[in-house]
């Protein structure tokens, strides 16, 4: 049976694999769309919507969209990219992100979204929430403020750990991570191995003891815009 299917990025031609998402045949295919929640180990979760792309003129996810044989999907138009940027400036006015401050600056996924999309101010106004921290793990500490609720932490313990760690709570603005103990995350089996403690795209779950390793100007986005990798491997591809 032929599983291959043939469609357009960008009046690209793509071949994918029957069942496969667009984000990951067009990353296959050398095609960086910018997303967030979704990461190349888990189930797609359809969060956050940084991913949308136009397939036949009409908004989609990319990371939950499959394939389709002839579909016209458009990915760098400028209709697109004003839906990704006002998503990504709502992200950060709706939490408390200080970028100069964060040990996750400079490989904050989120951060490098925003300088890639030359988002220097958001031009939204900022709701300055009340956000928990919990500092109580000798290994990590969460902060909540820095959270996009991507789910991230939450599909990476429960379907990769097994530990079902996080979980979201509340509904709407309301809306928030936690974790399964009720004294905090020191009281849940989280540790250094699982993959959850690593996955997190911003400075919500941060490793205690080892802050700026890595000095600032060094980092992973401070190289290089995020999605250069993929755009390298095109490059590298002829
Ligand atoms: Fe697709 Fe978040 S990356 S919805």
């Amino acid at each position: 049976m032929n599983n291959e299917v043939i469609f357009t990025i960008d009046g690209v031609d793509v071949s994918a694999e029957k069942g496969q998402s667009i984000l990951k045949a067009a990353e296959a295919a050398g095609i960086y769309i910018p997303h967030l929640c979704a990461h190349k180990d888990l189930i797609p979760h359809g969060s956050c919507r940084v991913c949308t792309v136009l397939i036949n003129g009409r908004p989609h996810s990319a990371c939950t969209q499959p394939v389709s044989p002839g579909i016209i999907v458009d990915s760098e138009c400028e209709e697109v990219n004003n839906i990704r940027k006002t998503i990504i400036e709502m992200l950060f006015v709706e939490g408390n992100h200080f970028c100069m401050f964060c040990e996750k600056s400079g490989n904050c996924e989120l951060q490098a979204l925003a300088y890639r999309f030359g988002i220097f101010a958001p031009t939204l106004p900022y709701l300055f929430p009340d956000r928990e921290l919990d500092a109580s793990h000798p290994e990590f500490f969460i902060d909540g403020n820095r959270c996009i609720l991507c789910a991230r932490c939450v599909r990476a313990s429960r379907d990769i750990d097994g530990k079902n760690v996080f979980q979201f709570v509340g509904r709407g603005i309301n809306k928030k991570v936690t974790v399964n103990s009720s004294s905090g995350l020191s009281d849940t089996d989280m540790n250094k191995a699982d993959k959850a403690a690593d996955i997190c795209p911003v400075g919500a779950i941060i490793k205690k003891r080892v802050g700026f390793a890595v000095p600032i100007g060094k980092r992973l986005y401070d190289q290089k815009p995020i999605g250069s990798d993929i755009e390298n491997k095109e490059r590298s591809n002829g």
